[in-house]
């Protein structure tokens, strides 16, 4: 497969759920208030990829979706956002570099980074209702919609994974231990991104489910490509602090495969998600290009 580094053209997607991302916390967080209100914005509104909003917009398109689904899509940004701000904590990574900028705890605190972290759950969770019910879905699509988020966001996917990793570290994980973390801290909510964009389509139940395929292929890979690039980039590059892996003794897809390994890996994933959406007639170039660009990436 060819690797481009050429990335899609994201920014009209991401104009539009930087709008809905800022609406949110305009309405949501004066009722919060104080450093932590200010720490939510400040994890929220961080210039990030945007990448999983814009896979539950591409994916709402490709099934003819045709309301506007930002705001939809910037809740799940919100649960992203989360993750990073308590991955980042001294607890779990320790990081203090974070989209460029001081990591939350960094500058608000831990005390302050902790909270807003777990406040935003529940923004998320309501901002996805209200977004749902406004796109016109009835309440029991609402509901599932709700549910595939906080799903993959718990015990069984997110969290459930962040655990693992940190248990993992210092220990020589097997390739079947280090598939289910990196399936479940990152994968289960990128799958979740697509499943939500079909969802708020109705997309009938064979689309759904080869798009859950290209959801476990193209999150799995990513989490892949975020490894290499942990070895491959320089700070300055991610936004964060590279080298991290190492220095924590992380098991990543590099160590087990190498890095060529890894990134052969990570290819064939994208692949064989592509190769799903094509057997549905649901492959439209946008969704090709974003599994392509998780892999070829340089941040
Ligand atoms: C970083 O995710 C955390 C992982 C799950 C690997 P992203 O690389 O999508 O981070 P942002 O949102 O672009 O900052
Ligand atoms: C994070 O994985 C996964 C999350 C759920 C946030 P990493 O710990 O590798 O993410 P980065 O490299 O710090 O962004
Ligand atoms: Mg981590
Ligand atoms: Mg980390
Ligand atoms: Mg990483």
């Amino acid at each position: 497969m060819p690797a481009s580094s050429t990335a899609p053209d994201f920014t009209a997607a991401r104009a539009r759920v930087a709008q809905a991302l800022d609406a949110l916390c305009d309405r949501s967080l004066p009722a919060i208030g104080g450093q932590v209100g200010e720490a939510m914005r400040y994890s929220i509104t961080g210039e990030g990829k945007r990448l999983r909003a814009v896979l539950v917009m591409l994916t709402y398109e490709a099934c003819g979706g045709v309301g506007d689904v930002a705001p939809l899509a910037a809740a799940v940004e919100v649960v992203h956002a989360y993750s990073l701000v308590h991955d980042d904590l001294p607890c779990m990574d320790d990081d203090d570099l974070r989209r460029g900028r001081p990591t939350v705890h960094k500058a608000f605190g831990v005390s302050v980074a902790t909270a807003a972290g777990m406040a935003m759950v529940p923004l998320a969770a309501r901002a996805a209702w209200d977004a749902a019910i406004g796109l016109g879905l009835d309440v029991g699509t609402t509901a599932d919609i709700v549910r595939v988020l906080m799903r993959a966001s718990g015990a069984g996917g997110m969290i459930g994974g962040q655990l693992l990793d940190l248990e993992g570290e210092g220990q020589h994980l097997s390739y079947d231990q280090l598939e289910r973390i990196h399936r479940c801290k990152t994968g289960a909510l990128i799958e979740a991104s697509v499943e939500i964009g079909a969802r708020a389509a109705l997309a009938p139940a064979d689309t759904l489910a080869a798009l859950g395929r290209y959801g476990r292929c193209i999150g799995l890979a990513f989490q892949i490509a975020d490894d290499v690039l942990d070895v491959t980039a320089t700070s300055d590059e991610l936004g964060k602090t590279a080298g991290k892996d190492v220095a924590f003794q992380k098991s990543t897809y590099p160590a087990l495969l190498g890095v060529d390994g890894a990134i052969a890996r990570a290819e064939s994933l994208v692949q064989e998600g592509c190769n799903a959406l094509a057997g549905a007639g649901v492959l439209t170039p946008s969704l090709e290009a974003t599994a392509r660009y998780i892999v070829a990436r340089r941040s």
